[in-house]
């Protein structure tokens, strides 16, 4: 056999990274470069979950195997549609979900502190009851259900296309127990529930920005990135109403991407916690129940 060809499973990864280099595409949709892409890429070809790819990077693919690797690498070249939406599949904080076009691909900054259960900011005997607004695939629904084991959790989407990919998240992961799912605009279905903690990742790319995107977001439903002219329109909401949904003592967490910059401006008398991912990111902020009822006003537009 030709040499120069990949052979072992190492090759083949290597083989897609030049590939996805070559194309330019873009890698922000479960992984941020060429390399963890393509052994993405490979692994699942290979049926094989990330952490199990090292010990068979020996290995040499079966034909049918390599066929499939090549024509998942061609289709995401070809496509510029996320590798997620090919393989059906996202990894979120440790766990695999199922995903399709109907939902983004689970990404957000959140998962690093769901999996420490935001510590020191919670207090964990405190929480029995929780809110993910905004669910989209159930993914941080599912994510804080395993974190906090004996709360009930609420999940909420306007989409009952979002609805119906998390209701085969929430099944896959035994959750239904634990786990409601409910279709609403924000809180209007919710006026009388109260929660210890509310965690959201809504939409927040401004209008203008929507036409800058990668190729690749193009794919993702515009309902789950766009909000308005300034991106803030859901956050601001949320902000506005979250007080009344809150038990005395609560938290509200919510990741605001880019837009933190010129949420912070608007509201630059609000407490933000911004909380620091392992890799240095700010884009996820914490507000108490009590910060959130002093600066009601402000959110409600009234100051
Ligand atoms: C950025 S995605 C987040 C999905 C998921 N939480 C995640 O992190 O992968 C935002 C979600 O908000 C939903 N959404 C948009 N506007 C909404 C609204 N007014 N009320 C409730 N959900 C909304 C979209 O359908 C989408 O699923």
């Amino acid at each position: 056999m030709d040499k120069t060809l990949p052979r072992t499973v190492a090759d083949f990864i290597g083989w897609t990274e030049r590939r996805f280099g070559e194309a330019g595409l873009y890698f922000g949709h479960g992984t941020d470069n060429a390399l963890d892409e393509a052994a993405w890429l490979v692994g699942s070809a290979l049926q094989l979950a990330p952490h199990e790819l090292d010990e068979h990077l020996a290995d040499e693919p079966t034909a049918a195997q390599r066929d499939a690797i090549r024509a998942l690498a061609q289709h995401r070249i070809a496509t510029r549609r996320p590798l997620a939406y090919l393989l059906k599949e996202a990894w979120f904080a440790g766990l695999k979900f199922y995903v399709d076009e109907r939902v983004i691909v689970p990404r957000s900054l959140t998962a690093e502190f769901i999996q420490e259960q935001f510590q020191p900011w919670i207090e964990i005997a405190q929480v029995h009851r929780i809110l993910d607004l905004c669910t989209g695939s159930g993914c941080m629904a599912v994510a804080l259900a395993y974190a906090f084991p004996g709360t009930r959790v609420d999940a909420t989407d306007i989409s009952s296309d979002a609805l119906a990919v998390a209701r085969i998240n929430v099944e896959n992961h035994g959750m239904g127990e634990r786990l409601r799912l409910i279709r609403s605009d924000l809180f209007s279905v919710l006026k009388n529930e109260r929660y210890d903690l509310i965690v959201t990742n809504p939409p927040y790319v401004a209008r203008a920005e929507m036409q800058t995107l990668p190729l690749e977001y193009r794919h993702e439903p515009a309902l789950a990135l766009e909000s308005g002219a300034t991106g803030l329109d859901a956050i601001v909401r949320i902000l506005a109403r979250a007080p009344e949904q809150l038990n005395p003592g609560g938290m509200l967490v919510a990741e605001v991407g880019n837009s933190g910059v010129v949420l912070q401006e608007k509201f630059p008398a609000v407490p933000f916690t911004w909380l620091t991912t392992s890799s240095g990111d700010e884009s996820v902020f914490l507000l108490t129940r009590e910060q959130l009822q002093q600066h009601q006003a402000r959110f409600a537009g009234v100051l």
